[in-house]
């Protein structure tokens, strides 16, 4: 594997470690209940979710916006963090559906196993994993979200091709990101800290 490519995730993983402890650490976007108001959660849908739980939201966009998972559906959270948006998912599938969470940084995954042991959600199950190398069987899936993760993969034509491949015929990929506009370099992009800072 390219090196640029295996220091670009050894550094987002370092990066996502520090913010597991400490969510105010994050300093390029905002984090917690405030952010995830603004950018469409519902106040109920947050308030019935542990406080540190959603003290560690990162996201960028609100994925449910483009539609809400069904009763019995089986749901990926790519990149889930702290786990607010797999316990939303979670309460949308009911007992017969089944979310999973999958994050490479063994801090975040922790945090969002503890989230779904905290809500009573056995339906939740949290993976440690990186997005590249779904550990999942192929056409299991009837809706794939993610919420400021893509951004943080440096091979993402890979990621594509894994949600491509778990996702169940006439299965839905659901994506809030942050993009690069056209005034940004290739000197830019390939700096370490616009990946890891
Ligand atoms: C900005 S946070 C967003 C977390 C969560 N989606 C939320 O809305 O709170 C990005 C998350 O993606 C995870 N991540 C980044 N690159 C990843 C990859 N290649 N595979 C799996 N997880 C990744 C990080 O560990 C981190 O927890």
């Amino acid at each position: 594997m390219n090196k640029n490519i295996e220091q670009i995730r050894r550094d987002v993983r370092e990066r996502f470690e520090r913010t597991a402890i400490d969510p105010a650490a994050e300093r390029r976007f905002e984090t917690g209940a405030a952010s995830a108001l603004r950018l469409g959660y519902a106040a109920a849908d947050l308030g019935v979710l542990p406080r540190s739980t959603v003290d560690s939201f990162a996201g960028v966009g609100n994925p449910f916006s483009l539609g809400e998972p069904s009763a019995g559906e089986s749901v990926l959270d790519l990149g889930c963090g702290s786990g607010v948006d797999c316990l939303i998912a979670a309460r949308r599938v009911g007992a017969s559906g089944r979310v999973i969470g999958l994050d490479m940084t063994r801090g975040q995954a922790e945090k969002a196993a503890w989230s779904a042991r905290e809500t009573g959600f056995a339906h939740v199950k949290i993976l440690l994993a990186e997005a590249e190398r779904i550990p999942l069987r192929g056409s299991t899936i009837d809706l794939a979200i993610s919420n400021g993760v893509w951004n943080l993969c440096p091979d993402k034509p890979r990621v594509i091709g894994e949600l491509w491949r778990v996702l169940s015929p006439g299965g839905r990929v659901q994506m809030a990101d942050i993009l690069l506009d056209d005034a940004t370099t290739p000197e830019e992009v390939a700096k370490k800290g616009a990946w890891s800072d």
